[in-house]
């Protein structure tokens, strides 16, 4: 059967990662965290205790192996051969990881990464700039969203579930910062491909979205 290239960009807690997830999982497709990617080499920087340095980062990014390796629950993630999946998601590199997706280099090392591994189709990838410049060709783009009230409460709902503490409102600002901050950067800016699906996942069940997701593929193959 034909496999197509699936691109799904979107802001910061959209679900996209969950969703990306459960599709790739229906339709035997590999699916990419390209978020993930971005995180892992704002870990591996922040591990050097070096001072912010564009040029360094960015040849850090080019010596550096990420790779996935997909369970049942999660992604799990590695670079060079340590586990980050848990690592990459603290706090400090939430912090720091949209000031090193805006570095011109470093873009490059994984834009390169994530062609090739595109290359044969039967993939779903998330990210910024998947249908932008990733994958303008993908055979289906989508743009999947959530308002940042929805986005915040979901990400609440997470970290209470984990029973960890934490404020909805400061959330919500976090949330609205980064999406400032990947919309407004030069290179590669979060923004809508003209030819993507516009999806407000607002008031849909995750469900909802991977059926809605999955129809659209079927109308393509
Ligand atoms: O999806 P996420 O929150 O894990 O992404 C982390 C950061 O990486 C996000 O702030 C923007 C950046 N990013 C990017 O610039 N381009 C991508 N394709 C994916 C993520």
């Amino acid at each position: 059967m034909k496999k197509i290239v699936v691109a799904i960009d979107g802001p910061a807690g959209a679900g996209k990662s969950t969703i990306a997830k459960l599709v790739g999982e229906k339709l035997g497709y590999a699916y990419i965290d390209t978020g993930a990617m971005y995180r892992s080499v704002t870990w591996k920087f922040l591990g050097t205790g070096e001072a912010f340095d564009e040029a360094f980062i960015g040849a850090l990014s080019n010596k550096m192996i990420i790779e996935f390796k997909p369970e049942a629950k999660v992604n799990r993630v590695f670079v060079d051969g340590t586990e980050v999946t848990d690592a990459i998601r603290t706090p400090e590199v939430t912090a720091n990881v949209s000031r090193v997706a805006a570095i011109g280099a470093v873009r490059e090392a994984m834009v390169d990464q994530q062609r090739r591994m595109g290359e044969i189709g039967g993939i779903i990838m998330d990210g910024r700039d998947i249908g932008t410049v990733v994958f303008p060709n993908a055979e289906l783009k989508i743009f999947l969203t959530a308002s940042v009230e929805e986005r915040a409460s979901r990400r609440f709902k997470e970290i209470i579930a984990k029973g960890q503490e934490c404020d909805l409102e400061q959330l919500k600002q976090e949330i609205a910062a980064r999406d400032k901050a990947d919309s407004e950067r030069e290179i590669s800016p979060l923004k809508q491909a003209e030819d993507a699906i516009l999806l407000d996942s607002s008031d849909m069940t995750i469900d909802e979205v991977v059926q809605t997701i999955l129809k659209m593929v079927e109308e393509r193959l």
